[in-house]
Parts: C-alpha cells; structure tokens; sequence
C-alpha cells in the first residue's frame, strides 16, 4: 500500500508509531519524474529483511540549482510516479509512504539560513560548474535524514560524487542513518537513466548521448588490460579527453581519480572512477564507471 503525506508532523506522527513497534524503515531521496534508476533504490531497501517500510521522497529542492538552471521547469510527474511507486509497493509486499511536500517551507521554513558544506569535495568536478549545488544537496539531506531518521537512505552510484559526499557529512555530523549506494541502472542503450534524458531529441537519444559511455568503456577496456606504468595510464587516459565527442556536443569534465580518495590516482590506487560530464545539445548528461587498476 502506498500512503501519501504532505506534511512532516503527521508522517514524523505515523514514523514514531512504528518506531515504538521496533520497526525499521529505509529512505529514499529524490525529486521525483520517476524512472526505473529511483525504483531500483526503493525495490532494493525493501528486499531488505530489516527495512519493514520505505518512505520515499519527492521534493525538487531549489537550494541545489543555479540561477539559470532548470528548476522552474524540472519535470514533475507527480500522477505516473504514484503509480509507478504503488505497483512497486504491491510487488515488493510493503508499505511505501510517499513525502510529497506541497510547498517549500515544510522542508525550509521561513527565515531558515543554514547551510552545511563539505568542504573540498564539493568543488571538485559537478562542483566546478554548478557553484553552490552540493551546499543544496547537502543542507536537503541533512535537513531531511534529521526529520525522518531512517535507519537506511539509498543512494545512487549515477551520481558518484552526491553520494560521497553524503556519506561524509554523515560520518562527520554523526548522522545516525547507513548510507548504501547502489548502482547504476541504465538503458537498453546503456545510457545512464536520467530525468533529464527527457529533454533529448530522438536523434540525440540514439547518438551522442551514447558519446559518454563508450568512451569511459574505452578507457576501461584499455587501462585494465595493460601492463601501462602511471605515467603512460595517464597519458593514455588524457588523450582520450582529445577525441572530439560529436559536433552537438561538448565536455565540462572528463577525469579519473582514485575512487576511494577522489584524489588524483597514484601507483597504489585499487579502483579509480572516471567522471565524465558533457552537453549534448542543450542537456547536461553526467556518468561514471569503476576502473580496476591493481587488482
Ligand atoms: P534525483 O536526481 O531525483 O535522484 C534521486 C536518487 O536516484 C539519487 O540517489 C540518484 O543517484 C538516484 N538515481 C538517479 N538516476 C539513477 C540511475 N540511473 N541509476 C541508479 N540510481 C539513480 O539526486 C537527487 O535527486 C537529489 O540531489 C536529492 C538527493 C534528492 C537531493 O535533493
């Protein structure tokens, strides 16, 4: 059964309730025009024998968009994601209580100036072009993880960086919530799913969008399979950057950093993660995929 609250008091109510029953229940954020990405996070905390419940959020949260992004016009789907989440209620055979604010201030209430930063991390890579956005996803977060106190909030690895951050501010506040990532779900295509592939035309769905994608398989096909030194992964890796990606397209970023650190990779990283974030057309497409140097 899908329940629906637009209002904290009575959810936080219902939550202290079963909390007292000595039940659990996991938390899954996001803004919602859902796709299968978010389904996966919720469909996976209630295959979890301790989760009793999710409470899923959807809240299109102004703090992390800049002054000419797409807040105003972030698709909401309010209808189908009902839907969408009541079928996965049904199948999985537990409740999912749906916070759905009807307005900004249940979340932000007048005259509210807080914010919470991490420092270093948030301005590396998405950081560098969108000023202030990890400071909006991180104050939301943390605003929301005080609210509900979940036992367990899921993440998504699509978005590599906000739950690395996340799961700092967690340690460093002592947050009481266990953040899992989880992976990420991409289309036929092999295209990350994404909220905004919506703003794609046919033509750019099909071709450069894939541009990403494929060249973070090349690089990973090339460096794990070879007996390069640094210096030469490296190179090889700064060559790609070179390649042109599509005449409609062009890149913000592409890196690799170690994937524990995010720091620059050394002789000794495990696993790096190559970042890549471009525009294709008008859309801002972003992904990400695990490299195995040493294993
Ligand atoms: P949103 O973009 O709606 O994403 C909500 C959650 O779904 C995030 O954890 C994101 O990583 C995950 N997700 C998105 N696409 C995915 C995919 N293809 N595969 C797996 N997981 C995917 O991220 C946000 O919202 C916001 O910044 C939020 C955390 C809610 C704070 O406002």
């Amino acid at each position: 059964m899908i329940q629906q609250f637009s209002h904290i008091a009575p959810l936080q109510n219902y939550l202290a309730e079963k909390i007292n029953e000595g039940q659990e229940f996991s938390f899954v954020p996001t803004m919602g025009n859902l796709h299968e990405g978010h389904l996966s996070l919720a469909r996976e905390s209630l295959k979890d024998s301790r989760n009793s419940f999710c409470v899923f959020s959807i809240f299109v949260n102004p703090k992390q968009f800049g002054p000419k992004e797409d807040f105003h016009n972030y698709p909401s789907t309010i209808e189908e994601d009902i839907v969408k989440l009541s079928s996965l209620s049904k199948e999985m055979k537990k409740d999912i209580l749906l916070f759905y604010p009807d307005n900004q201030q249940e979340i932000f209430p007048e005259g509210f100036a807080t914010s919470i930063t991490v420092d270093g991390l948030s301005k590396i890579l998405c950081g560098k072009q969108r000023k202030n956005h990890f400071k909006g996803v991180t104050t939301v977060v943390y605003r929301l993880l005080i609210l509900l106190k979940p036992h367990r909030t899921y993440m998504g690895l699509k978005d590599f960086q906000q739950q690395f951050l996340i799961k700092k501010m967690v340690k460093d506040l002592l947050l009481s919530s266990e953040i899992i990532s989880l992976p990420t779900i991409r289309e036929k295509s092999n295209l990350a799913m994404s909220s905004r592939n919506n703003y794609l035309t046919p033509q750019e769905r099909e071709g450069e969008a894939l541009c990403l994608y494929n060249t973070m398989l090349r690089v990973k096909h090339a460096l794990e399979n070879s007996s390069l030194s640094l210096k030469e992964k490296i190179s090889l890796f700064n060559d790609e950057k070179e390649k042109t990606l599509g005449p409609h397209s062009k890149w913000q970023y592409l890196e690799l950093l170690d994937s524990e650190t995010l720091k620059n990779i050394t002789s000794k990283t495990k696993t790096a993660q190559i970042f890549g974030a471009y525009l294709c057309g008008k859309t801002r497409l972003i992904d990400n995929m695990t490299i195995y140097l040493n294993p």
